[in-house]
């Protein structure tokens, strides 16, 4: 049955000239019928060289908006139209205006999950797998970086050279993952290496064997020739990983580890945008756009 709609979506992608792009966080079958399934950075950078006249986002909104300001000139669509990500809501302009002035002269770097307003206003975007290589490299010591509160500490742990001004904002599905949730996996599989997104608390970062973004976390546990991991972010990376290395083994550092967000969109969402009957075409005024896209641009010419 799935097997069926995904033939009919290869169908219809070449009859529509559709690119589907994937986030990691998507389901196995969603990622099967993608073009390209990957990363936030990935994606970006995927949307700069699409040939196709319509891309179809299958993620949170921020994604969508950013394959959009990348290539204006194509119709992008956001696969559901309740896909958000509430990080990117967390703070305005005036909010962060504020601490600019207050803070004279550093630099914003706004994690890629905010919304097009607030890129307006940054230096920079980054991604968690971007983010230390790019903060690293601004020529200001002094950085406001916002609004993820552990993937700015984790920066700012490695970048004892700079001075970091972070917000209290965040992932609401990493932050509430506990030191002793991450113990107690620990205790529950102690051969297994943990592997955790930089959206974690720093409590637990700092027990973790390797940190980094959702491909990152995929390509280190791909490579790795040790058998058994703990997986610290959404727990659909954990059924990715065990469909590619099915003799290894892979555990969730927590079942509550779920992005309600990412997990919304489903096959015949996909299917029903390419038959032009779901999904929602990203508008955005071309003055909003331009602002918005230089602080990405600026992202990729700095991570690469
Ligand atoms: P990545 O940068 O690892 O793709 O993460 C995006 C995200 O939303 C993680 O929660
Ligand atoms: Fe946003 Fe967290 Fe979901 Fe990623 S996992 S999309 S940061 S809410």
């Amino acid at each position: 049955m799935i097997t069926d709609i995904q033939k009919e979506i290869d169908r219809l992608k070449k009859s529509t000239d559709t690119c589907i792009l994937a986030h990691s966080y998507m389901s196995e079958d969603i990622c099967e019928a993608a073009d390209f399934c990957g990363d936030s950075y990935a994606l970006a950078v995927k949307a700069k060289n699409v040939s196709q006249s319509n891309v179809i986002v299958c993620g949170v909104r921020f994604m969508a908006e950013t394959v959009k300001m990348l290539s204006p000139s194509k119709r992008v669509i956001l696969a559901n139209p309740q896909a958000g990500c509430p990080m990117a809501e967390q703070f305005n302009v005036e909010e962060i205006e504020k601490l600019k002035r207050q803070n004279a002269g550093c630099a914003v770097v706004a994690y890629v999950n905010t919304t097009a307003k607030l890129k307006t206003i940054a230096d920079v975007c980054v991604t968690s797998s971007s983010a230390v290589k790019i903060c690293s490299a601004l020529p200001q010591k002094d950085i406001l970086f916002i609004p993820d509160i552990n993937l700015g500490t984790y920066v700012k742990n490695l970048l004892p050279e700079k001075n970091f001004i972070l917000v209290d904002g965040g992932c609401p599905a990493h932050a509430k993952i506990t030191r002793a949730d991450a113990e107690n996996a620990k205790r529950a599989y102690p051969q297994a290496l943990m592997l955790v997104h930089p959206e974690c608390r720093p409590e637990v970062t700092a027990l973790a064997d390797y940190v980094g973004s959702t491909a990152g976390i995929m390509q280190f546990a791909e490579k790795s020739n040790k058998r058994q991991f703990i997986i610290g972010t959404e727990n659909s990376i954990v059924q990715h990983l065990q469909f590619r290395c099915p003799d290894k083994k892979f555990y969730p550092l927590s079942k509550d580890l779920l992005c309600g967000n990412m997990r919304i969109t489903t096959l015949y969402d996909v299917f029903d945008c390419l038959n032009g009957d779901g999904g929602e075409e990203i508008v955005m005024p071309e003055e909003l756009r331009v602002r918005a896209v230089r602080s990405i641009e600026k992202m990729i010419e700095y991570g690469g």
